[in-house]
């Protein structure tokens, strides 16, 4: 039945606990999807290795964190395929081949890569410090998505430029061999994601302004003490406007219902409701939402064996389809055999 179904790939590098903003913008979405689509879902860690080449002490568990927290929000290793990138070394073979056709300067004009460079530069790391391996990883992901033919890749905004990079790739190889081997994907654009940071900013670990999957009830209330609120209102008594509330009413956007919406809102611009406890509801809606994934989280967690297994096997099912890629692409580039 599955061999009829449209086909989607996505990855993620292991960079530690996720947090909200990847729930709400990647993960429900992931979940959603794997009804539809024969799902393959993977731990990039590969791609970390790009700029975290020298930082690999927490490579294990990161890749168990990312694990946990996929498994918690309810990807489902029955339905989708959930792999680790390195034991599908196939990806690795696929980047090879592909890596030969890619021109220099498709790799080149890629805004990302130009993103990153900047980035490795206003770190005092110059542009010469940028990797064979970083220069490469466009040509990994196309690699990455190529792998299993998908049809649709669901990525944030910021990576559409490498699945255009992708079709030119699959194109490219389907012309110079001449064959109809791979077909083009196409980005499957997650929505923007909804959640700010505490502080007002894109919600990031490397910014210390977010909430974890696995933080705790204790943990999510305190952090949310610091969360910006309507700016002109400092005292109890001051009127506020949620609509001038930044963080703390896009919150209840999100996890309030219409009533509950509605009284904050008359509440905070009454001022019958301060901002310590309007954060305080806020907090208890919020830990209500996600008990449940918190609490699976915790019961896997002390479960390695059966994640493991997971990753495994799962890797293997992967394994088992990109053999058969490979063999294609052999076969096309008329490799000996
Ligand atoms: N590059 C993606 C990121 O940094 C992760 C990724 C790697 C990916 N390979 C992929 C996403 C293939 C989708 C498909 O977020
Ligand atoms: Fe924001 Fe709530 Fe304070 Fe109003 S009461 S400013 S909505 S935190």
């Amino acid at each position: 039945m599955t061999e009829n179904k449209n086909r989607i790939v996505s990855g993620m590098r292991p960079t530690g606990k996720l947090h909200l903003g990847h729930y709400f913008g990647v993960l429900k979405n992931w979940v959603n999807l794997q009804k539809e689509f024969e799902s393959f879902f993977f731990i990039a860690d590969w791609h970390a290795l790009t700029t975290k080449y020298n930082q690999t002490d927490d490579m294990k568990r990161n890749v168990e964190d990312v694990l946990l927290d996929w498994l918690a929000s309810g990807i489902d290793p029955n339905i989708s395929t959930i792999y680790l990138q390195s034991l599908v070394p196939e990806t690795a073979q696929l980047h090879i081949y592909l890596s030969m056709i890619t021109p220099q300067n498709w790799v080149e004009r890629d805004p990302t890569l130009k993103d990153l460079a900047k980035i490795m530069k206003d770190k005092q790391e110059n542009m010469s410090n940028l990797s064979y391996g970083l220069f490469g990883y466009p040509v990994l992901m196309s690699a990455d998505i190529m792998l299993f033919n998908s049809n649709f890749v669901p990525v944030g905004i910021d990576q559409v430029a490498h699945v255009e990079l992708t079709r030119d790739i699959a194109r490219r190889f389907n012309n110079i061999y001449n064959v109809e081997l791979f077909n083009e994907p196409q980005p499957k654009l997650t929505q923007i994601p909804l959640l700010k940071g505490l502080d007002g900013n894109k919600m990031g670990k490397s910014f210390n302004n977010d909430i974890k999957i696995s933080d705790t009830a204790e943990i999510t209330e305190k952090k949310f003490r610091t969360a910006i609120t309507d700016r002109n209102r400092i005292r109890r008594d001051d009127k506020g406007d949620p609509d001038n509330c930044e963080v703390v009413y896009d919150y209840w956007k999100i996890f309030g219902s219409k009533e509950e919406q509605d009284e904050i809102c008359e509440g905070c611009k009454m001022a019958t409701i301060g901002c310590a406890e309007c954060k305080k509801r806020l907090t208890a809606k919020i830990n209500e939402y996600m008990m449940p994934i918190r609490e699976k989280r915790s019961e896997l967690e002390k479960q390695p064996d059966y994640l493991k297994n997971i990753i495994y096997e799962g890797s293997k099912k992967a394994q088992q389809k990109a053999k058969e890629t490979i063999d294609k692409v052999e076969q096309a580039v008329k490799m000996y055999k």
